[in-house]
């Protein structure tokens, strides 16, 4: 089992990870994506529009977004499927909050719709779903198991899945340049500027410990999908994966 026990939390409290995760983005909500843009220099954009690019060539009639966050990712896929319905959960309303602000805003609350949903216990049913995507969730999930096999209950049979997380890049010296980045610039930054003392530094020892590339798959394995497939970007500090029901 990919297990919860020895999962690397944000605070390293008594809590359970999901407390612990919901509360980290409550608190850092109003600067997420400010930070998320800042530190990764744009690219983060890129790679949504990527996934987006991927799932349009199915044309879903309905499409989940779990832990959609502030939505970013809703939104991206809502501007290039305007036929799509598009529904986002997450379990921080500081995140919740802010999509469904820039949600109004852009005058498609029609189209996407926002809702607390737990990714391990999804208020929906079997076979809902013609595609179900998630970005940078997976990784922050208490048990990935009991998360990618919801995921696999609520999306339709011949149904595709799409998901986008950190890597951790192979090639030197890109490697090496990018692990100082990431393990000593970043935090700094992130702690400076959400004022929440672990957020960013979780972020790098989460990406550390969280299974990639082909162990990610054979986990999407376990829990039903085939046709697994992995698609690494930016010399690998991102994936997308896909498989189907
Ligand atoms: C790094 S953010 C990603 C947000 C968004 N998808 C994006 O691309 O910016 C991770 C999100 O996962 C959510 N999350 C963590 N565990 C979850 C779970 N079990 N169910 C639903 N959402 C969860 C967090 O609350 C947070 O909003």
């Amino acid at each position: 089992m990919a297990n919860e026990k020895d999962s690397v939390t944000p605070y390293n409290s008594e809590q359970t990870k999901k407390i612990q995760v919901a509360s980290m983005f409550n608190k850092i909500a109003r600067k997420y994506d400010f930070l998320n843009h800042l530190l990764s220099l744009g690219i983060d954009r890129l790679w949504r529009r990527k996934t987006v690019r991927m799932i349009s060539a199915i044309s879903p009639h309905n499409l989940l977004d779990i832990a959609t966050g502030t939505g970013d990712l809703a939104f991206t896929a809502a501007k290039k499927m305007p036929a799509t319905s598009i529904t986002g959960v997450d379990i921080s309303e500081g995140m919740l909050e802010i999509a469904m602000e820039k949600a109004g805003k852009m005058g498609i609350s029609q189209q996407v719709t926002f809702r607390y949903g737990d990714s391990e216990n999804l208020d929906f049913e079997r076979d809902s779903f013609d595609a179900i995507m998630v970005a940078f969730g997976v990784r922050n999930f208490e048990n990935l198991d009991k998360g990618l096999e919801e995921m696999f209950r609520v999306l339709k049979h011949g149904g595709s899945v799409f998901i986008l997380e950190f890597s951790k890049p192979r090639i030197f010296p890109f490697k090496t340049i990018f692990n100082t980045y990431f393990k000593y610039v970043l935090p700094r930054i992130g702690r400076f500027t959400s004022k929440d003392h672990k957020a960013y530094s979780y972020l790098f020892e989460s990406v550390q410990a969280f299974p990639d590339f082909e162990k990610f798959v054979s986990i999407m394995e376990k829990a039903g999908f085939h046709s697994n497939k992995f698609y690494p970007m930016t010399f690998g500090i991102c994936t997308i994966y896909t498989g189907k029901k």
